[in-house]
């Protein structure tokens, strides 16, 4: 039997670049080979409060972007977080061995703890428990995620090794973190500094039209240009040469990057090429979100199907634990 594979997007807003190919660039081949679930991390996005349009709207984009990208809901099971009861009372139950401490000491928790100081509420610290809930309701092997997921995936490693400790049995698989390539991707945002995402504004949308990618890239920050041969590059610019090098063809990078090195680059130009070469990129991802938009019935039924496929492995898995802890039928 081939390997489970499990992974989420939180549904906070169109999908982008670094999505993409942090994540759903994976997510295609891997359905191709082995036993996947995509779902949409729904629950996930409430520690930030959206309001109930936003909830349903955001949802229903993350859906049509996954299928746009080419997530077959055949090969796969494609879902919806929150059409899955089962992850909620095995979340209550993996909260029972999960510590404060450890919770606390997390990074993601202690970033958000300091830029969203009046909204620290017990979802954003127990986040990493529902996690760990998505991904061993299906006892997966791999998880494919971007690198800042690492530490949730450790901390669910832990939740998997306690729950088999305590109670002696070699039940939940130790799931790994995922990516074909020989490192965990980032995509650089254009702001000059740190990685694409989706509340940052600095991420190309895989839903942009062609006038917007052109005026994001163009604003894209740089800086004087290069003044000697072989200088090394600041942050903004080597960011911009790492989006090159996946986006444009390995031609088009070597001929910047040479002009770089003889101080002969121009930053408009790379500009221009490279929002051409994502503008080419994305049209026909593009094209088919408007496609399905348009096509209500089938969205429907996807969920639906996505549902009843992910309920029959959580509630096997919930009734397993159920029966380990000590829940067991009355006769
Ligand atoms: N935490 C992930 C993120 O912010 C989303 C997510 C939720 C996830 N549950 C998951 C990813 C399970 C992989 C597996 O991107």
């Amino acid at each position: 039997m081939s390997e489970i594979v499990v992974s989420g997007i939180r549904s906070t807003g169109n999908l982008h670049l670094g999505n993409y190919f942090g994540a759903i660039r994976n997510f295609l081949k891997l359905q191709e080979s082995h036993q996947c679930y995509f779902f949409i991390a729904d629950w996930h996005s409430l520690t930030t409060h959206p309001t109930p349009e936003n909830l349903h709207e955001t949802t229903l984009q993350v859906l049509i972007e996954y299928l746009a990208c080419g997530i077959d809901p055949e090969k796969c099971t494609l879902y919806r977080q929150s059409d899955i009861h089962e992850i909620p009372e095995f979340y209550l139950l993996l909260n029972m061995n999960a510590y404060l401490g450890e919770l606390e000491r997390c990074t993601t928790f202690k970033e958000k703890a300091r830029t969203q100081p009046n909204n620290v509420n017990a979802g954003l610290l127990t986040y990493p428990v529902l996690m760990a809930a998505d991904i061993l309701i299906h006892k997966a092997h791999k998880v494919p995620v971007g690198k800042d997921q690492e530490q949730h995936l450790e901390m669910t490693r832990t939740f998997a090794n306690r729950f088999n400790r305590m109670y002696g049995v070699e039940y939940f698989p130790e799931p790994v973190a995922f990516n074909f390539g020989e490192q965990l991707t980032k995509s650089p945002g254009l702001d000059g500094s740190g990685k694409m995402g989706k509340s940052e504004g600095n991420a190309i949308n895989l839903a942009d039209t062609p006038d917007v990618i052109r005026k994001k890239v163009m604003r894209a920050v740089t800086d004087s240009g290069p003044v000697e041969p072989n200088q090394p590059m600041s942050e903004p610019v080597k960011n911009l040469f790492t989006l090159m090098k996946v986006m444009s063809s390995n031609d088009t990078y070597q001929y910047f990057h040479e002009r770089y090195n003889d101080c002969s680059i121009r930053y408009g130009d790379m500009k221009k090429q490279l929002a051409e070469d994502i503008i080419m990129f994305t049209t026909p991802i593009r094209e088919r979100i408007n496609e399905l938009k348009n096509n209500q019935d089938y969205l429907t039924k996807v969920i639906r199907l996505g549902a009843e496929k992910a309920r029959q492995s959580a509630h096997k898995t919930l009734l397993d634990v159920r029966n380990i802890i000590g829940f067991k039928d009355f006769i």
